[in-house]
């Protein structure tokens, strides 16, 4: 049973350790376990040693693409044909997935079978309902980020025609708006300080660890190895937000209350963290507007976004729409929390002359599996959002975006990408700005006219994140607006410093101001041509691509200290003027000259 997946799954361990697991060793290991249906004790030390683990995290990648591409296709190949061959049970198959999970020291046994019990029916489920998809196109999907070759299906959005005339930066000499943009809590509800800061799980910090000396313990404000935030650091931050700025006229938050336990989430605990993290937020903020949208965190299991047609309870991402929906619907009006219902996106206006667009970006994230069940603009929202737009357009109304994903991220669906790009194009001059979140970065995308490559039209702006994860201090962003083109004027970023809130646990963080846009990098708007003077500035002089770098991780001492070398900054240059997934036009117009 499952013998082809097993030897598969072997065979591609030695490739991509074969200078960390000595052959002998791993053959002797591996016959031993076709003999048995047991590894070894020296077999798994041996492997243990080989901190497999940690080729599959995020944070440190190991295997270069093509090795991942290439055990992608083989090894769904072998896993899809066992499923839809009938050769195996859905119990079964969890079991021997399991088993090499613990056995080969891939995770730890918790979060093993946490990973493996909240996915497999999903995958199971996806295999069987599309029995014709290759293993090579579903790579082409959830390996796009790696290269891994595929054929997506080609579909485009029905954009009304119309021509937009572009944001100038105007000021209209009214006194501006403040929109505070909050991002990515990632609220633990384990974490404790002094517990162990770094464990062997992909987040540490928990409750009922212990450290064995002072250097391993978990900072009581937050820590910047693999630790999200605990209740009180989030009080703290909002407690200070309303004390410091007292004049906030909206909230944005744009997704990610859900800590990175990702395998120990379930259906009531997320239910429960996101009510509590929503109730926090709207008694703080009073009377304020607070925008809420969903992050990849949000469901249980994360990423998974089902299509609305999936009505199996133990499938359907229904429950998070419902629970978004009510919990949000102080903010909103019925249409909008319909939408909601329907697939976690809306709109509103909160006032004449402007709309506020939120996305539910998260179902073209390339490891949402239903993508791989029908990729074609889920919940025809893309569609939806050009028919709002135009709308909008119709009215004379200005638009703000709200939505998780920056549309150009690696693990954005490459279709969806273009076909965002093309509705961003058309109706620049009606958008007046796009927030952002999930890199937990400071950061912005710049989006420049298809026709003529030298004209920047829009600009969609990145919160950063409250969460320290991982090495990050805490950030918050408060945007001036000009209250009739509704587009940014300045913006300020408020942080403060781990290493040296940690020293004083019982006194609250001493937040400060980081850094002002137009004072910092000396421009005198933040308009899509002063942040394209900004890009050309980052080209000509490192100096300022490694203020930027060091804006986007606030300053944490450890992101300081690992550092951006030239090629680190160049991404970031290049991930500012990308956006379109597959569109590297503007990063070859404008290269560093350093
Ligand atoms: C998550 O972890 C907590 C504490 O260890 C445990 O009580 C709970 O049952 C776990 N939940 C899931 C869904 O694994
Ligand atoms: C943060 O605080 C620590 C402790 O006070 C200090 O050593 C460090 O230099 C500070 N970091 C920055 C970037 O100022
Ligand atoms: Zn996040
Ligand atoms: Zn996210």
């Amino acid at each position: 049973m499952l013998l082809r997946l097993l030897l598969t799954l072997l065979f591609f361990i030695t490739t991509a350790y074969a200078a960390k697991v000595p052959a002998g060793a791993f053959r002797d290991g591996v016959k031993e376990y076709l003999k048995n249906g047991e590894f070894s004790a020296e077999f798994r030390q041996v492997m243990r040693s080989a901190e497999l683990k940690y080729a599959f995290r995020s944070n440190v990648e190991k295997l270069d693409d093509d090795t991942i591409c290439f055990l992608c296709d083989e090894l769904l190949d072998v896993l899809l044909d066992e499923i839809r061959g009938g050769s195996v049970t859905i119990d079964e198959l969890e079991d021997v997935v399991m088993q090499l999970c613990t056995s080969l020291f891939f995770e730890d046994e918790e979060v093993c079978h946490g990973a493996i019990s909240s996915n497999i029916g999903i995958i199971w489920y996806i295999a069987q309902a599309r029995p014709d998809k290759p293993a090579s196109e579903i790579c082409g999907i959830i390996g796009q980020s790696y290269g891994c070759a595929g054929t997506p299906d080609d579909w485009s959005v029905d954009i009304p025609e119309g021509t937009t005339e572009l944001n100038k930066g105007v000021i209209s000499g009214e006194s501006t708006l403040k929109i505070l943009h909050l991002t990515d809590f990632h609220y633990d509800p384990l974490y404790e300080g002094d517990s162990l800061g770094n464990c062997d799980l992909p987040v540490c910090c928990t409750a009922g660890t212990s450290a064995s000396d002072a250097s391993d313990a978990a900072g009581y404000w937050g820590d910047y190895r693999d630790c999200d935030t605990p209740m009180y650091a989030i009080q703290d931050a909002l407690e200070h937000i309303v004390g410091q700025h007292p004049d906030i006229d909206y909230v944005y938050y744009s997704g990610d209350v859900i800590h990175h336990r990702v395998w120990n989430t379930s259906i009531d605990a997320n239910k429960r963290d996101f009510t509590l993290m929503y109730d926090e937020m709207y008694s703080v903020f009073g009377n304020t507007p607070v925008y809420g949208a969903l992050g990849n965190h949000e469901p249980h299991p994360l990423n998974a976004f089902a299509p609305p047609e999936i009505e199996d309870e133990d499938l359907s991402t229904q429950w998070l729409y419902d629970e978004a929906a009510d919990v949000w619907s102080g903010w909103l009006d019925s249409d909008a929390t319909n939408t909601v219902r329907y697939g976690g996106f809306y709109t509103v206006s909160p006032t004449p002359g402007f709309r506020i667009i939120t996305l539910n970006s998260n179902v073209a994230y390339t490891i949402n599996w239903w993508l791989l069940y029908d990729d074609v603009d889920p919940y025809g929202q893309l569609q939806w959002l050009a028919d709002t737009l135009y709308e909008a357009e119709q009215n004379g109304e200005k638009v703000h975006i709200i939505s998780h994903i920056p549309s150009s991220d690696s693990t954005m669906y490459t279709v969806w990408s273009r076909e965002y790009r093309r509705i961003i194009e058309r109706f620049a001059g009606t958008i007046s700005a796009a927030f952002n979140g999930h890199t937990h970065r400071d950061q912005l995308i710049l989006y420049h006219s298809s026709e003529d490559t030298n004209i920047p039209i829009n600009i969609a702006w990145n919160g950063g994140s409250i969460t320290t994860y991982s090495d990050k201090n805490p950030n918050y962003k408060i945007y001036e607006v000009d209250p009739e083109s509704y587009e940014v004027v300045d913006y300020e970023v408020w942080t403060y410093n781990i290493t040296s809130a940690n020293l004083t646990p019982d006194q609250a963080p001493s937040w400060y101001k980081l850094y002002s846009f137009k004072e910092a990098y000396g421009l005198s708007g933040a308009a899509p041509e002063d942040v394209r003077e900004l890009a050309s500035n980052m080209a000509a002089d490192r100096s300022v691509a490694e203020k930027y770098f060091e804006y986007s991780v606030r300053d944490a001492d450890t992101s300081l200290q690992y550092g951006c070398d030239s090629s680190c900054l160049k991404t970031l240059l290049c991930n500012l003027l990308k956006s379109e997934y597959s569109d590297e036009t503007q990063c070859l117009l404008m290269s560093a000259e350093w």
